[in-house]
Protein backbone atom coordinates (compact mmCIF):
# COMPACT_ATOMS: atom_id res chain seq x y z
CA UNK A 1 0.00 0.00 0.00
CA UNK A 2 1.00 3.50 -0.53
CA UNK A 3 -0.04 7.07 0.42
CA UNK A 4 -0.91 9.92 -1.34
CA UNK A 5 -0.88 13.63 0.10
CA UNK A 6 -1.82 16.80 -1.88
CA UNK A 7 -2.48 20.21 0.10
CA UNK A 8 -5.79 21.33 0.08
CA UNK A 9 -6.35 24.93 -1.18
CA UNK A 10 -8.47 26.00 1.72
CA UNK A 11 -6.60 24.74 4.77
CA UNK A 12 -9.05 24.63 8.11
CA UNK A 13 -7.82 25.78 11.08
CA UNK A 14 -8.40 23.64 14.04
CA UNK A 15 -10.20 25.21 16.88
CA UNK A 16 -10.96 22.65 19.28
CA UNK A 17 -8.19 20.68 22.12
CA UNK A 18 -6.13 18.66 19.20
CA UNK A 19 -5.02 22.04 17.53
CA UNK A 20 -2.17 22.52 15.16
CA UNK A 21 -1.53 18.35 15.65
CA UNK A 22 -1.54 16.22 13.04
CA UNK A 23 -4.85 14.99 11.46
CA UNK A 24 -4.15 11.82 11.79
CA UNK A 25 -0.96 10.20 12.94
CA UNK A 26 0.08 6.61 13.36
CA UNK A 27 2.98 5.05 15.10
CA UNK A 28 3.78 1.17 14.13
CA UNK A 29 0.34 0.46 13.91
CA UNK A 30 -0.47 -3.27 12.82
CA UNK A 31 -2.93 -5.85 12.26
CA UNK A 32 -2.69 -9.61 12.63
CA UNK A 33 -6.28 -11.19 11.99
CA UNK A 34 -7.48 -14.28 13.55
CA UNK A 35 -5.58 -17.21 11.57
CA UNK A 36 -2.41 -15.04 11.63
CA UNK A 37 -2.84 -13.14 8.54
CA UNK A 38 -1.04 -9.47 8.77
CA UNK A 39 -3.04 -6.69 6.91
CA UNK A 40 -1.68 -3.72 8.25
CA UNK A 41 2.20 -3.97 9.00
CA UNK A 42 4.03 -1.37 11.08
CA UNK A 43 2.08 1.45 9.87
CA UNK A 44 3.95 5.14 10.56
CA UNK A 45 1.74 7.80 9.29
CA UNK A 46 1.74 11.86 9.55
CA UNK A 47 -1.18 13.38 7.85
CA UNK A 48 -0.84 17.22 8.48
CA UNK A 49 -4.42 18.79 9.32
CA UNK A 50 -5.73 20.64 5.35
CA UNK A 51 -4.36 17.96 3.41
CA UNK A 52 -6.07 15.67 1.22
CA UNK A 53 -4.73 12.11 1.54
CA UNK A 54 -5.22 8.99 -0.28
CA UNK A 55 -4.32 5.32 0.22
CA UNK A 56 -3.29 3.89 -2.93
CA UNK A 57 -2.92 -0.03 -3.26
CA UNK A 58 -4.54 -3.12 -5.10
CA UNK A 59 -7.36 -5.18 -3.56
CA UNK A 60 -6.12 -6.64 0.24
CA UNK A 61 -3.67 -4.48 0.86
CA UNK A 62 -4.81 -3.15 4.02
CA UNK A 63 -6.62 0.10 3.30
CA UNK A 64 -9.64 -1.05 4.58
CA UNK A 65 -8.41 -2.14 7.65
CA UNK A 66 -6.31 0.85 8.25
CA UNK A 67 -9.21 2.90 8.09
CA UNK A 68 -11.48 0.54 10.40
CA UNK A 69 -8.48 0.83 12.62
CA UNK A 70 -8.30 4.58 12.73
CA UNK A 71 -12.09 5.18 13.39
CA UNK A 72 -11.45 2.54 16.42
CA UNK A 73 -14.11 -0.03 14.49
CA UNK A 74 -11.43 -2.89 15.22
CA UNK A 75 -8.40 -2.79 17.35
CA UNK A 76 -4.90 -2.89 16.54
CA UNK A 77 -2.80 -5.95 17.17
CA UNK A 78 0.42 -3.35 17.67
CA UNK A 79 0.75 0.04 17.78
CA UNK A 80 -0.92 3.24 18.85
CA UNK A 81 -2.55 6.75 16.60
CA UNK A 82 -4.30 9.49 17.39
CA UNK A 83 -6.77 11.72 15.20
CA UNK A 84 -7.02 15.35 15.51
CA UNK A 85 -4.23 15.04 18.31
CA UNK A 86 -6.20 13.12 20.52
CA UNK A 87 -4.91 9.45 21.28
CA UNK A 88 -7.26 6.46 19.90
CA UNK A 89 -9.31 4.60 21.43
CA UNK A 90 -9.23 6.53 24.78
CA UNK A 91 -10.40 10.16 23.37
CA UNK A 92 -12.71 8.48 20.98
CA UNK A 93 -15.87 10.27 22.25
CA UNK A 94 -14.32 13.70 22.43
CA UNK A 95 -12.88 12.89 18.41
CA UNK A 96 -15.06 11.12 16.46
CA UNK A 97 -17.75 13.46 16.76
CA UNK A 98 -15.41 15.83 14.80
CA UNK A 99 -14.62 13.17 12.19
CA UNK A 100 -16.69 12.42 9.17
CA UNK A 101 -16.52 8.96 8.06
CA UNK A 102 -17.69 6.62 5.04
CA UNK A 103 -16.19 3.32 4.93
CA UNK A 104 -17.22 1.28 2.38
CA UNK A 105 -21.12 1.06 1.61
CA UNK A 106 -23.29 3.47 3.46
CA UNK A 107 -26.79 2.30 4.58
CA UNK A 108 -29.08 4.62 3.05
CA UNK A 109 -33.17 3.72 2.52
CA UNK A 110 -33.83 3.18 -1.03
CA UNK A 111 -37.30 4.33 -1.01
CA UNK A 112 -35.99 7.99 0.05
CA UNK A 113 -34.87 10.62 -1.62
CA UNK A 114 -31.30 11.68 -0.96
CA UNK A 115 -32.54 14.85 0.99
CA UNK A 116 -34.65 12.57 3.51
CA UNK A 117 -31.86 10.13 3.66
CA UNK A 118 -29.79 12.81 4.74
CA UNK A 119 -32.54 14.49 6.99
CA UNK A 120 -32.98 11.09 8.85
CA UNK A 121 -29.32 10.54 9.20
CA UNK A 122 -28.46 14.26 10.67
CA UNK A 123 -31.98 13.88 12.93
CA UNK A 124 -29.97 10.47 14.67
CA UNK A 125 -26.33 12.31 14.87
CA UNK A 126 -26.40 13.66 19.02
CA UNK A 127 -24.35 16.68 17.88
CA UNK A 128 -26.14 17.71 15.23
CA UNK A 129 -27.58 21.36 15.53
CA UNK A 130 -31.39 20.74 13.97
CA UNK A 131 -31.69 24.72 13.23
CA UNK A 132 -29.23 24.56 10.72
CA UNK A 133 -30.05 21.10 9.39
CA UNK A 134 -31.51 22.12 6.02
CA UNK A 135 -28.81 24.91 5.64
CA UNK A 136 -26.05 21.94 6.18
CA UNK A 137 -28.08 18.83 4.04
CA UNK A 138 -28.52 21.94 1.39
CA UNK A 139 -24.53 22.60 1.10
CA UNK A 140 -23.44 18.83 1.71
CA UNK A 141 -25.72 18.25 -1.53
CA UNK A 142 -24.48 20.90 -3.49
CA UNK A 143 -20.97 20.26 -2.56
CA UNK A 144 -20.59 16.57 -3.77
CA UNK A 145 -22.84 17.95 -6.89
CA UNK A 146 -26.32 16.33 -6.13
CA UNK A 147 -28.32 18.96 -6.02
CA UNK A 148 -30.53 18.81 -9.21
CA UNK A 149 -31.14 14.89 -7.71
CA UNK A 150 -32.30 15.71 -4.33
CA UNK A 151 -35.65 14.69 -4.38
CA UNK A 152 -35.07 11.76 -6.31
CA UNK A 153 -35.36 8.42 -4.99
CA UNK A 154 -31.96 6.73 -3.53
CA UNK A 155 -32.93 3.62 -5.23
CA UNK A 156 -32.86 5.55 -8.69
CA UNK A 157 -29.11 6.70 -8.25
CA UNK A 158 -26.34 5.31 -10.26
CA UNK A 159 -23.36 4.35 -8.44
CA UNK A 160 -21.55 7.23 -8.65
CA UNK A 161 -24.77 9.77 -6.96
CA UNK A 162 -25.16 7.27 -4.26
CA UNK A 163 -21.37 7.19 -3.54
CA UNK A 164 -21.53 11.05 -3.53
CA UNK A 165 -24.54 10.78 -1.29
CA UNK A 166 -22.45 8.93 1.36
CA UNK A 167 -19.79 11.27 0.99
CA UNK A 168 -22.65 14.60 1.58
CA UNK A 169 -23.45 12.15 4.36
CA UNK A 170 -19.74 12.40 5.69
CA UNK A 171 -20.09 16.49 5.32
CA UNK A 172 -23.12 16.93 7.21
CA UNK A 173 -21.24 18.90 10.04
CA UNK A 174 -18.79 20.90 9.70
CA UNK A 175 -15.56 18.61 10.45
CA UNK A 176 -11.95 18.21 10.67
CA UNK A 177 -11.20 14.97 8.98
CA UNK A 178 -13.00 12.91 6.48
CA UNK A 179 -12.33 9.90 5.27
CA UNK A 180 -13.81 7.42 3.12
CA UNK A 181 -13.00 4.08 2.10
CA UNK A 182 -14.51 1.47 -0.06
CA UNK A 183 -14.99 -1.96 -1.46
CA UNK A 184 -14.05 -2.04 -5.62
CA UNK A 185 -10.79 0.09 -6.24
CA UNK A 186 -11.44 2.10 -9.52
CA UNK A 187 -8.72 4.63 -10.64
CA UNK A 188 -10.56 7.62 -10.22
CA UNK A 189 -8.81 11.30 -9.48
CA UNK A 190 -8.08 12.20 -5.66
CA UNK A 191 -9.97 14.70 -4.33
CA UNK A 192 -12.52 14.65 -6.37
CA UNK A 193 -15.92 13.88 -4.62
CA UNK A 194 -17.24 10.10 -5.48
CA UNK A 195 -13.83 9.16 -7.71
CA UNK A 196 -11.25 8.63 -5.51
CA UNK A 197 -11.02 4.97 -4.19
CA UNK A 198 -9.50 3.97 -1.05
N1 LIG B 1 -12.29 -9.43 9.40
C1 LIG B 1 -11.25 -10.00 8.77
N2 LIG B 1 -10.80 -11.22 9.13
C2 LIG B 1 -9.74 -11.80 8.51
N3 LIG B 1 -9.07 -11.22 7.51
C3 LIG B 1 -9.48 -10.00 7.10
C4 LIG B 1 -10.58 -9.33 7.70
N4 LIG B 1 -10.75 -8.12 7.09
C5 LIG B 1 -9.80 -8.06 6.15
N5 LIG B 1 -9.03 -9.18 6.16
C6 LIG B 1 -7.88 -9.45 5.28
O1 LIG B 1 -6.93 -8.40 5.43
C7 LIG B 1 -6.35 -8.06 4.18
C8 LIG B 1 -6.55 -6.57 3.93
O2 LIG B 1 -7.93 -6.35 3.63
P1 LIG B 1 -8.51 -4.88 3.40
O3 LIG B 1 -7.98 -3.98 4.47
O4 LIG B 1 -9.98 -5.01 3.28
O5 LIG B 1 -7.84 -4.47 2.03
P2 LIG B 1 -8.17 -3.28 1.02
O6 LIG B 1 -9.15 -2.37 1.65
O7 LIG B 1 -6.85 -2.64 0.76
O8 LIG B 1 -8.71 -3.95 -0.21
C9 LIG B 1 -7.01 -8.95 3.14
O9 LIG B 1 -6.15 -10.05 2.90
C10 LIG B 1 -8.28 -9.42 3.81
O10 LIG B 1 -8.67 -10.70 3.38
MG1 LIG C 1 -11.03 -1.70 0.97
Amino acid sequence: MTAATTSSTEPRQASQPGAGSAAIQTRGLTKRFRGGQVAVDHLDLDVPVGSVFGFLGPNGSGKTTTIRMLLGLISPTAGSHSLLGLGMPQRASAVLPRVGALVEGPAFHPHLSGTDNLRRMDAADRPADPRTSKARIGSALERVGLTAAARKRYRAYSLGMRQRLGIAAALLQPRETARTGRADERPGSAGEPGKSGT
